[in-house]
């Protein structure tokens, strides 16, 4: 079959990579894709979705695959599917989920899932009363799309008041602010827990750790990730059920009650507090960098996956994990994510080790090629240098070694990725 890949980052590298070694795909075209999708397949440069949907029936493209949210939340699925096409991804109504955070919080609440006590609100009046009923710290968040900065811890409740006036007169990110939620803090640890849909079944997939700040430590700004591991031993049978029972099944029930069922990638945002998973957020897509590791430790033919979700036949569906560990490091151009930096020309070694060139590769994310056929890092996050293993401390082993074979100039990492799993494990 011949897939294209929405998308340009690190995810859909690995998406396309994981698709790259299944028997039943011929060609892969990405768009717009990177400077080493290339390698993969051919990248399209088409941004207009009803244009993309064409020259997907113009080439006879059988399966979508869209990667960031995006496209989704304006409506990709809708497109292809109004043209008959097939594709991988909620329709526009339950990307909802993702696109405004007060339709996922009172979803949440509607459904009966466990998340943290919040107020939707467009009056500064009624932020500031329920401001100060809380107790400190306290978590503002804009209603829309703010690629990842939308959400503020405030320390006092004067910092929270400050907070949602920014959001609310449109300052700090337009219009995604005039709606805000004011919630509770949670204090417990995070986890990524990744649901596959199709509707009415769903499949579980092994439960990944991101680390999103900048620094060793969890110091620093909030990135895109810098890191990611999976599967967590922090997470037990007892936690899956509990998120099964009380999180996923309730959620696809009651979308579908509601005339919207749930197709694509539930990516859930657990934050655990005394055993207890609640739930920080929805996202409709694949998380970057933990798409990368998931994709490593996919068993079965990654076309499977994707087309029985598209096609609404998970339940026929036998997906197969190894029973391995993978640990993503991203390599960071020197000024993410403050701002953009210099291209960098990239140089990686020859992998002479046989152990490390079956168990390691790279998910190319933010890099283009010169004239010359050079790759350089171009973007914000480069790579993810991925290492599997039979445990998460070979697999963090190998993914650091490969970390030392990449080379560019102002190249930077964390040197922790996978810390809390190590640190439980010791
Ligand atoms: P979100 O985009 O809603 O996942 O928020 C981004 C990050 O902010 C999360 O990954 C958490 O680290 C943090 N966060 C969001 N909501 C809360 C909360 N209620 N309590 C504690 N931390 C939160
Ligand atoms: N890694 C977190 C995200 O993709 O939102």
């Amino acid at each position: 079959m011949d897939v294209l890949i929405v998308g340009s980052g690190g995810r859909e590298y690995s998406i396309g990579y994981a698709l790259k070694r299944d028997k039943n795909v011929d060609k892969i075209f990405f768009a717009p894709g990177n400077g080493a999708t290339d390698d993969l397949g051919e990248n399209i440069d088409i941004k207009d979705l009803e244009k993309l949907a064409d020259f997907a029936k113009e080439n006879s493209i059988d399966l979508t695959i869209v990667g960031p949210e995006d496209p989704l939340v304006n409506g990709i699925v809708d497109i292809f599917q109004d043209k008959g096409l097939t594709i991988f991804g909620p329709t526009k109504a339950a990307a909802q989920l993702e696109g405004s955070k007060v339709f996922m919080k009172n979803a949440l609440k509607k459904y009966g899932v466990p998340t943290a006590k919040y107020i939707e609100t467009s009056s500064i009046d009624e932020a500031t009363q329920f401001i100060n009923s809380m107790s400190e710290p306290i978590v503002v968040k804009a209603d829309g799309l703010c690629a990842g900065k939308g959400v503020i811890i405030a320390k006092t409740k004067d910092e929270a008041i400050e907070a949602s006036k920014g959001m609310l007169s449109g300052e700090s990110f337009g219009d995604a602010g005039a709606k805000i939620i004011i919630e509770e803090y949670l204090d417990g640890y995070e986890l990524s827990i990744f649901a596959i849909c199709d509707g009415k079944d769903y499949i579980v997939l092994p439960a990944a750790q991101d680390h999103k700040r900048l620094l060793d430590g969890d110091e620093g700004p909030n990135t895109g990730g810098m890191g990611a591991y999976a599967p967590t031993p922090l997470v037990n049978d007892d936690i899956y059920k509990k998120v099964e029972e009380r999180v996923i099944k309730p959620t696809l029930k009651g979308l579908e009650s509601d005339g919207i069922p749930f197709s694509g990638v539930l990516f859930i945002g657990v934050m655990v507090v005394n055993s207890q998973p609640y739930i920080l957020e929805y996202n409709v897509r694949f998380g970057d960098p933990e798409c990368e590791e998931l994709m490593a430790l996919l068993d079965s033919p990654a076309s499977e996956l994707f087309l029985k979700s598209a096609t609404g036949d998970l339940a026929s569906a036998n997906i197969k994990f190894k029973d391995k560990y993978a640990v993503g490091v991203v390599l960071a151009s020197k000024n993410y994510p403050y701002g953009s930096s210099e291209p960098a020309e990239i140089i990686v070694d020859d992998i002479v080790h046989e152990d490390l060139k079956e168990n390691t590769y790279i998910a190319y994310a933010g890099v283009s090629k010169d004239e010359d056929g050079k790759l350089l890092a171009t973007g914000g996050r480069v790579m993810v240098c991925v290492g599997l293993g039979s445990s998460i401390r070979e697999a963090r082993d190998r993914a650091y070694m490969l970390v030392g074979q990449v080379h560019f100039i102002g190249k930077k990492c964390r040197m922790d990725i996978a810390y809390q799993a190590l640190d439980k494990l010791n």
